[in-house]
């Protein structure tokens, strides 16, 4: 099996312990090994260790000298929409000028813009583009990334997706209630479709299901419909909740065990206590608050009461055109008052867990997959430090560079 020594490293970093979601105080712990290194096996970390440590290694190994970086876990991208056509541009400069999100929405634009451009790609070109967008994050060091579907809304463009985001290396979710689609009345009549006629092969070819559950969007009623059929069909439940209205979408995944409710900038006191007391991860996505301008997520609140918590991307076009996780972190750090050490965790440990892949990913430890990203810096925090630059020299994954800068 091939062998890789990542040696001299400045820094090896990662969530300590195995456990998995990390909670409250555990969030920051982590285990930090200055001049170190790392010994990959195939596709998985053998050792983790001290220079002063390493003895001889038996067999062919290919040494890598990593002098003056530093190592983190692959990075986790466990909320991403990388299927679509088309952009939103013209709305970005639209809402710059003062035009809300919804009302673009309400207008006909929106997400269903870009449903009109995705349905008009063709499989091959939607596949150029989940491959275009899964090369980006790749290149801020995401190692693992969840893909949604939801611009095709046919049942067509909506199992393409999932396709293309499955050939693309990514974890496919299908969110087939993301909007009601203009050729259907209701949010009723539409799900009557599509549990009828995407549901069985949807849930052959994704992980999980996700609805937007919003005004304009889908109601707690439909929302809870189609988690259940979805739930019934195999998949693990995420939620889009509480994005601009508090609509009950925190007792909905609580009451059905859903991995995850994601947004959550509109989330009271109630909501927190609640999330805290479950077991439902709330995954934070400041880099959309921001690019809507909308009040971020009440983090801290959120570790403080001990909910578990993930950070993610959520790349799309419209709402968050942002595909690096190294920003999100430096989001956390400066908006959310999260310590680097807790971003760290909430994009490693934690999102791997929303994905249901905590035993695998996010940790550089022995037995963990050889996913790793080599920051050019003095210390590891400088990923979330240096606003806008990430620093990230090189990404490992599966105990192969898959990137280097
Ligand atoms: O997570 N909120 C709903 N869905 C996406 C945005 C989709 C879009 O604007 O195209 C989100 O923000
Ligand atoms: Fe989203």
């Amino acid at each position: 099996m091939a062998r890789l020594l990542i040696r001299d490293l400045r820094q090896v970093v990662s969530p300590a312990g195995r456990a998995a979601p990390l909670r409250g105080r555990a969030l920051a712990d982590i285990d930090w090994i200055d001049d170190g290194y790392v010994l990959c096996s195939g596709e998985t970390i053998e050792a983790v260790g001290r220079m002063a440590d390493l003895g001889a290694i038996d067999g062919d190994v290919l040494e890598l000298s990593a002098r003056g970086l530093c190592a983190i876990p692959g990075l986790v991208d466990c909320h991403t929409h990388p299927a679509f056509g088309g952009d939103r541009v013209d709305e970005f400069s639209l809402r710059a000028g003062g035009a809300s999100y919804e009302e673009l929405h309400a207008a006909g634009g929106g997400i269903l813009s870009t449903v009109r451009a995705t349905r008009a790609l063709g499989a091959e070109s939607l596949r150029a583009r989940v491959e275009r967008h899964a090369g980006w994050m790749r290149s801020h060091g995401t190692t693992t990334w969840e893909g949604k579907s939801g611009y095709g809304l046919d049942r067509e463009t909506e199992l393409e997706s999932l396709r293309a985001i499955r050939a693309a290396g990514g974890v496919p979710t299908w969110l087939g209630a993301h909007a009601v689609p203009p050729e259907y009345e209701s949010g009723g009549a539409y799900l009557d479709a599509v549990l009828g006629e995407v549901l069985t092969e949807a849930s052959a070819l994704a992980e999980a299901a996700d609805v937007f559950l919003e005004r304009g969007a889908f109601d707690v009623l439909q929302a809870r419909r189609y988690l259940t059929a979805c739930a019934a069909a195999g998949l693990a439940l995420r939620l889009h909740g509480d994005q601009f209205t508090e609509s009950g979408a925190i007792a909905l995944a609580v009451d059905l065990g859903a991995r995850s409710v994601d947004h959550l900038e509109a989330t009271g006191p109630t909501g927190v206590a609640a999330l805290a007391a479950s077991t439902v991860t709330g995954v934070l996505l400041p880099a959309s608050a921001l690019f809507l301008d909308r009040p971020m997520p009440p983090a801290r609140a959120l570790v403080d009461a001990g909910a578990a918590i993930a950070l993610a991307t959520d790349f799309n076009p419209g709402s968050a055109f942002c595909d690096s996780l190294p920003l999100v972190m430096a989001l956390a750090c400066t908006k959310l008052r999260l310590a680097p050490a807790e971003a760290l965790a909430a994009v490693t440990v934690n999102a791997a867990h929303v994905l249901g892949r905590a035993d695998l990913a996010g940790r550089v430890a022995p037995g963990y997959r050889a996913d790793l990203v080599l920051i050019d810096a003095p210390d590891w925090r400088y990923v979330a430090y240096h606003l806008g630059t990430d620093g990230v020299r090189a990404v490992v994954k599966d105990g192969r560079i898959v990137h280097q800068r």
